[in-house]
């Protein structure tokens, strides 16, 4: 799988995420080998910069950033298909110029017009720059080429806001076109879901109500905001990652075999699983939502999320979310979902625990299997990568005492191959053309479907629940699994 002739155009290639993220990961490809020689890569933004400027900023972040060696010949290579645009998205001259740039690149790399746009701005600039793509004839491909646009979360705030954004993308480009970046699809460790389930024969008969207690799928970060004021403050974590990452988990880990490893048969079975989503009728007691108050972390004394520069003092933006939810089909009728997010929590950690019923009669000893907790199959996504089988097994010695064991697989000592970042695997995906791992527009607007009426009812309903930063969220979040009789995780 190497990428055919073509360009990548960043919009917004001043930010954080291109810095750490996309260049690096174009460095990395090229490293690995995987992009055409004549690769080129073109910056637009608002910056009185060169090419020699903006080649120079690409080489300071794959020096910080990259995951591969630095090797000269490939830093050569790619640097020479460096082209920079300054100017605003309003500017028709620096669009004309990108258009020269594009078609410059194509005599001189060989590019054959095959390009990616890349929305790395902020979503109120999408109308304007998908427009000012049309408007220069960017969008149309030539003959024989393709044109595609990638486009970065988040896709608007609520369903309304994702519908209006859809339609103008919509108005420039096909769906076929549009690439929605959710990068924990690129993760190695979210797509080993289906390869888990459906590559192997043990699992899947079990991987159902008749089996299962509920899921627990939790997205922990030890990091607060950071300079993230702007982007977070009013939108929260529920709407940061629960919308995106923690549902797209959710329907790879519930949904049937796609009939088909490709985009499409993807799609529809996520989609019958969103789409089958039941929420709690009591919202007040089946979802919480926290704010990090100060903690320490790491040895550390930090401040609360009120404190944080660029916060609103009496912001009600949540940084925890805990949600229950329902897949009403015949597979999980009665099988709770239960998702949670937070920052500033006690570790970085990413899983996905399906949690199996007690067996239903035991022939030991009762109060030898009191404690017995129940089995499960835990995908650990991130950090430590790998799975997690827990049983219970007989203790060594004389009385016949049960206790919980775990089975581990760990990427690490499975595999001499490493996992490509995200970034870089999703980036190579768009140049191929290749669609499996981006969530369509039907996704994105039934996951709003999902979190809308939430939303709804925590705006009015109080604030959030503070809770110490370094700790594992508000208590009542420990309350909500308990009304249950169940507990969460530490992971
Ligand atoms: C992003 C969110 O989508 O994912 C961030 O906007 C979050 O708030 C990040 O920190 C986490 O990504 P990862 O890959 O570090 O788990």
């Amino acid at each position: 799988r190497i990428a055919g002739p073509s360009g990548l155009v960043i919009f917004g290639v001043t930010g954080d995420l291109s810095r750490k993220k996309l260049m690096p990961a174009v460095y990395d490809l090229a490293n690995r080998g995987l992009l055409p020689p004549g690769f080129s890569l073109v910056g637009f933004a608002r910056r009185d910069w060169e090419d020699q400027d903006f080649a120079q900023v690409v080489h300071d972040a794959v020096r910080e950033h990259s995951r591969t060696p630095f090797r000269e010949e490939v830093w050569q290579q790619l640097a020479e298909g460096m082209r920079f645009i300054p100017g605003d998205f309003d500017d028709d001259q620096a669009f004309k110029q990108l258009r020269s740039a594009v078609d410059e690149l194509d005599a001189s790399r060989g590019t054959s017009g095959n390009y990616a746009f890349y929305l790395s701005v902020p979503p109120k600039f999408f109308p304007k720059v998908v427009q000012q793509l049309k408007k220069h004839g960017l969008a149309d491909a030539p003959e024989g080429s393709w044109r595609r646009a990638v486009i970065e979360k988040p896709f608007g705030h609520d369903l309304k806001s994702a519908e209006e954004l859809n339609a103008i993308v919509h108005d420039v480009f096909d769906p076929e076109q549009v690439f929605r970046i959710d990068h924990y699809l690129g993760k190695e460790t979210v797509q080993n879901i289906l390869a888990l389930r459906f590559a192997n024969q043990m699992f899947e008969p079990i991987w159902n109500r008749s089996y299962v207690d509920h899921i627990q799928i939790t997205m922990a970060e030890d990091i607060g905001i950071g300079g993230r004021a702007g982007y977070y403050d009013g939108i929260g974590s529920a709407r940061d990652v629960i919308q995106n990452h923690l549902l797209q988990l959710m329907a790879l880990t519930a949904m049937e075999e796609p009939a088909a490893f490709d985009a499409g048969s993807l799609l529809t079975e996520k989609l019958k699983v969103l789409k089958a989503v039941k929420l709690p009728e009591d919202l007040g007691r089946h979802t919480v939502r926290g704010q990090y108050a100060e903690g320490w972390q790491g040895g550390e004394k930090v401040r609360g999320y009120l404190q944080e520069d660029g916060i609103d003092p009496s912001s009600t933006t949540d940084t925890y979310a805990a949600v229950k939810l329902q897949v009403d089909n015949r597979r999980w009728a009665g099988v709770p979902f239960y998702l949670r997010t937070g920052k500033r929590l006690g570790r970085r950690v990413t899983e996905i625990a399906v949690v199996f019923q007690q067996a239903p009669h035991s022939p030991f000893d009762r109060t030898a299997t009191e404690e017995l907790g129940k089995n499960a199959i835990v995908i650990r996504v991130q950090p430590d990568e790998g799975i997690t089988v827990r049983f219970g097994s007989k203790v060594p010695g004389t009385s016949m005492e049960i206790r919980d064991v775990t089975m581990d697989f760990a990427y690490g000592e499975s595999f001499t191959e490493s996992s490509p970042e995200a970034y870089e695997r999703l980036i190579l995906d768009v140049l191929l053309g290749d669609a499996n791992l981006f969530p369509r527009h039907q996704e994105v607007e039934e996951s709003w479907k999902i979190l809308d009426p939430i939303e709804e009812y925590w705006a009015r309903h109080g604030k959030p629940a503070q809770y110490a930063s370094g700790s594992w969220g508000p208590g009542e979040a420990d309350e909500m699994l308990s009304l249950d009789g169940r507990s969460w995780r530490r992971p």
